[in-house]
């Protein structure tokens, strides 16, 4: 993150037009000077490069080709798809993603070394093509065994339900990989919402559709959320025990009647039988 040595910048771009969306912009990103000071900056949806007039924007739609992200789609579902994009191959588009979520990110480091991430990239596809609704990036081979190091819902599709899309499509990458994971720290204020939620949602599935006797592990094992999430998330929601000399873990009828009135929203979710990857090596 921003070290207290760094001066902080100031946002420097106002606004963003992609496609029919005009999206005000909350933080610094390191634009090119041409840029800095605009009020508008128009962004491909497709390719993502950015331009600072309409006119330069109508004459790259004319000769921009691209109609997906340049990557492999790994899954499908109706009107819903990821892409997979190696920052190795793909510098360009991988770069315009970051500088593009860095208007809405406050505490990450930029990463100009596209290099050792992968994109995962969600999108609504129509007539017109797949249009980005958000995405996370994750570290090829992460020391820490992060599962996933930035992740963005375009501000135009927040709170749709998309961000918990995209962190259970990081959950089922890791169960592929045979792998607990979590997100990398720190987390911003809406991050930690989310995460939250879908923690507390998962786990309660969990216990909710195999009574009886379960540990930490199992449950950790079960999602691929690691064994302290587990534990932080049982916490918060009031659901460890002591009771005669041991920890066990109990659902209040509080939790487990906002869980189902959750699953009654009939919320879009992942089908992990469409997901047709295999860990990259
Ligand atoms: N206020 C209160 N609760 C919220 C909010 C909010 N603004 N946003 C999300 N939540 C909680 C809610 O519980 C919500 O469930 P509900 O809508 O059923 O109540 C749950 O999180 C999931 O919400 P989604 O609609 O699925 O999330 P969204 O698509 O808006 O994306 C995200 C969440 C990705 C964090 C988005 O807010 C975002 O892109 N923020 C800017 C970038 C950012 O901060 N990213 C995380 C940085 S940390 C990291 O990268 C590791
Ligand atoms: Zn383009």
């Amino acid at each position: 993150s921003q070290s207290g040595t760094e001066i902080s910048r100031v946002r420097n771009i106002n606004c963003i037009r992609m496609g029919r969306h005009d999206v005000d912009t909350w933080y610094f990103s390191p634009y090119p000077p041409e840029f800095t000071g605009l009020h508008l900056v128009h962004v491909c949806e497709f390719c993502l490069t950015p331009y600072g007039s309409e006119f330069q924007m109508q004459r790259h739609r004319q000769k921009c080709r691209l109609m997906h992200p340049p990557g492999n789609e790994i899954y499908r579902h109706e009107d819903l798809s990821f892409f997979e994009i190696d920052g190795r191959r793909q510098k360009t588009y991988c770069r315009n993603l970051c500088l593009l979520s860095k208007l809405f990110l406050d505490h990450k480091t930029l990463y100009y070394d596209v290099d050792p991430f992968l994109f995962y990239v969600m999108c609504q596809t129509d007539a017109h093509g797949a249009h980005i609704l958000g995405y996370f990036s994750k570290e090829k081979d992460s020391a820490e065994n992060y599962n996933l190091a930035c992740i963005l819902t375009l501000p135009q599709h927040q709170r749709k339900g998309y961000g918990r899309l995209l962190i259970a499509f990081s959950y089922e990458l890791s169960k592929v990989e045979g792998k607990l994971g979590s997100p990398e720290k720190p987390l911003s204020d809406l991050g930690l919402l989310s995460y939250r939620a879908y923690w507390a949602e998962a786990i309660v599935e969990r216990l909710i559709r195999f009574r009886g006797d379960v540990t930490i592990e199992e449950i950790a094992n079960a999602t691929a959320i690691t064994p302290q999430d587990v534990m932080h998330t049982l916490q918060s929601i009031d659901a460890l025990k002591y009771y005669k000399g041991q920890h066990i873990i109990c659902l209040s009828n509080k939790v487990v009647d906002a869980y189902k009135r959750a699953e009654q929203k009939k919320r879009r979710r992942i089908h992990p039988e469409l997901l047709d990857w295999k860990p990259p090596i």
